[in-house]
């Protein structure tokens, strides 16, 4: 497909966070001959960004069509989300192996491409050395700017009610860990949400990413943390790296890639799509390719940072703990009424959330030796670039079948995601007093499964002593210090 046409159809598949899942409803305007009002073909499950695990653009997870609207009779009142940084440029280290098989590539010395890689008598690379590297792409239809914007600018329309704009001085505090792109992204998300009010509105904190902040961190890790070595040989084991690789290198006189290349290349695709928006390595590689190269960043995840590490819910446990005292103390009685909760960190920094809450756990560990289907830890489901979980509290008149009462509902990438053994309340949410029953219950205990002891913050407190200070809103001509670790920055060559 020629770039432009595909940009545009990406950039139309785009169109929007929050209305995606809105169905085509029968009516007068849809009455018509050639448009169907329920749509036949589900084919988003052969969409590349569902098996590009946490390295590409930003897609809602598959829902279960539970609506993603408040029920009838449910207002919400206050929200609490934790939002990855939005598409990027690669880190140092895979940019570093992209060049490398890149010039394996290259080395072959062919002037005239034919076969799978015929583009590459057009084709250039996307990635600058220096700067560039680990920041947020900022053009096409998946820019990671765009992604906090954008989210910001669909969550005010769906949250705006919750922000006071009569009261004088008011202070919405937002929360960053201590890294550039992410306080990017909790700035870009904060302007498109509060817009010219943002700077007057919003006070900033960033919660450096420093072990020393204990409990007190959106970025919180075991001190010693001793899977490595399952964790550092997940990759480049699937059988379809090496179908790939004879394929290709069938097509070219004195190319040799092996597993490791296409697993490169792979991972190099995902970026260009961050990048470009489009990117035609997709075609190159098969779509059972594809699944395998998805397979393994599920593995990754689950098995470091996700429900398969002995540790990861403990490690979770200290923003689903943080929250129930939040959802418990509701909008009135937190923070001078504020009801708005954004904070912005890692992709895993939330799949420890997510494995504390239970939220996409596979009731088995994922198999090492073959894919599993259906598979319920698909991370481009889980943590895509923006990949964000919002927990709703709820206010809930009476209906037939419930009670006025106040509720929770998650929302994992905009699909509502039943808590698991608590579904009964309006919209398959569960009563604000069962849902903290159950998660106080389940959760396990963070410091003394971590390592940590009594000399480290034991709780996250941020939440209830944020700073009020408009400094750190947006960026100055003089840098965040890097000192004491309260910001770092990235952009060094690769
Ligand atoms: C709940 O009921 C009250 C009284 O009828 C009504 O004013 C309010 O709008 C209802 N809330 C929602 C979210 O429907
Ligand atoms: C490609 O060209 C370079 C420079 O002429 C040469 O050193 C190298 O051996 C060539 N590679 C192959 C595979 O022919
Ligand atoms: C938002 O900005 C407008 C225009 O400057 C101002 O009138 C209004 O008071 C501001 N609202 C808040 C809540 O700061
Ligand atoms: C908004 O702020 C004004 C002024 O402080 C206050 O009177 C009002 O009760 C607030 N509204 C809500 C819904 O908290
Ligand atoms: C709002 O802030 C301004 C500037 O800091 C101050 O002069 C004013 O008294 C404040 N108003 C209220 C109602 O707190
Ligand atoms: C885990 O790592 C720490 C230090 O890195 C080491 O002291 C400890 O023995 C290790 N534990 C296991 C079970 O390997
Ligand atoms: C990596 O995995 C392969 C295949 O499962 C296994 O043979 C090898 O021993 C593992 N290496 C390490 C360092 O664990
Ligand atoms: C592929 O080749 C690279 C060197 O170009 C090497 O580092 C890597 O280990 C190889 N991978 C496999 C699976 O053999
Ligand atoms: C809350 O839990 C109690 C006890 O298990 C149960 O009777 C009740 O139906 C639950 N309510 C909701 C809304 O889930
Ligand atoms: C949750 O936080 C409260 C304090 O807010 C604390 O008393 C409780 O022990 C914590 N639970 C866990 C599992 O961390
Ligand atoms: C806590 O652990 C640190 C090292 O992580 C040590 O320096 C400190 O002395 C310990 N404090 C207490 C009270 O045991
Ligand atoms: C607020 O500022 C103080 C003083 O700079 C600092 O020690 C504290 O960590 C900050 N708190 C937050 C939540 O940023």
């Amino acid at each position: 497909m020629a770039p432009i046409a595909s940009t545009l159809v990406a950039v139309l598949g785009a169109a929007s966070l929050a209305s995606a899942q809105t169905p085509n409803r029968p009516g007068t305007q849809n009455r018509y001959p050639f448009a169907k009002p329920y749509e036949q073909s589900f084919l988003d499950g052969y969409s590349v960004l569902k098996h590009v695990g946490g390295q590409g653009p930003y897609s809602n997870r598959d829902s279960y069509g539970i609506s993603r609207d408040p029920p009838a009779g449910c207002a919400v009142d206050q929200v609490i989300m934790l939002k990855r940084h939005g598409e990027r440029w690669p880190d140092p280290a895979p940019a570093a192996n992209f060049k490398a098989s890149l010039q394996k590539v290259y080395n072959t010395n062919t002037t005239a491409w034919t076969g799978a890689l015929e583009f590459l008598n057009r084709w250039t690379y996307f990635v600058p050395d220096g700067r560039y590297i680990a920041l947020e792409s900022y053009n096409g239809p998946y820019s990671g700017l765009l992604d906090g914007y954008r989210h910001g600018a669909e969550y005010g329309v769906r949250y705006g009610h919750l922000w006071n704009q009569t009261a004088a001085n008011l202070t919405i505090p937002m929360f960053s860990s201590g890294y550039e792109r992410i306080l990017t992204t909790a700035r870009k998300f904060g302007e498109g949400f509060f817009g010219w009010n943002y700077t007057d509105v919003v006070a900033m904190n960033i919660i450096p990413e420093q072990v020393y902040m204990g409990a007190n961190s959106l970025t919180p890790t075991c001190l010693h943390d001793n899977d490595t070595a399952i964790c550092g040989n997940l990759t480049n084991l699937q059988p379809q790296f090496r179908l790939a690789a004879t394929r290709l290198n069938a097509q070219t006189k004195n190319l040799a890639l092996n597993a490791t290349d296409i697993y490169n290349l792979m991972q190099m695709t995902a970026y260009e799509l961050n990048v470009r928006g489009y990117s035609d390595w997709v075609d190159v590689f098969s779509l059972d390719e594809w699944l395998a190269f998805g397979y393994t960043q599920d593995l990754s995840y689950y098995y470091c940072s996700g429900p398969g590490d002995k540790n990861m819910k403990a490690v979770g446990a200290v923003y689903a703990n943080a929250s129930l005292s939040l959802l418990n103390q509701g909008p009135d009685a937190a923070s001078g009424g504020n009801a708005l909760w954004f904070n912005f960190c890692h992709d895993t920094n939330i799949t420890p959330v997510l494995a504390a809450l239970g939220l996409s756990s596979p009731a088995e560990d994922l198999p090492l030796d073959h894919i599993p289907f259906p598979n319920q830890y698909n991370t481009g489901n889980i943590v895509p670039m923006g990949g964000h979980l919002t927990i709703e509290r709820l206010a809930c008149n009476a209906t037939a079948v419930t009670d006025k009462d106040t509720y929770v509902r998650l929302v994992l990438n905009e699909a509502v995601v039943p808590y698991a053994g608590c579904q009964d309340g309006p919209g398959f949410s569960c009563s604000l007093a069962n849902y903290t029953r159950l998660v106080s219950a389940s959760l396990p205990d963070f410091i003394s499964t971590c390592g940590f002891n009594s000399s480290y913050p034991q709780y996250l407190d941020f939440w209830w002593n944020y700073n009020t200070t408009r400094a750190y809103d947006v960026e100055t001509q003089n840098p965040i210090p890097a000192g004491e670790g309260l910001l770092t920055y990235q952009g060094t060559a690769a």
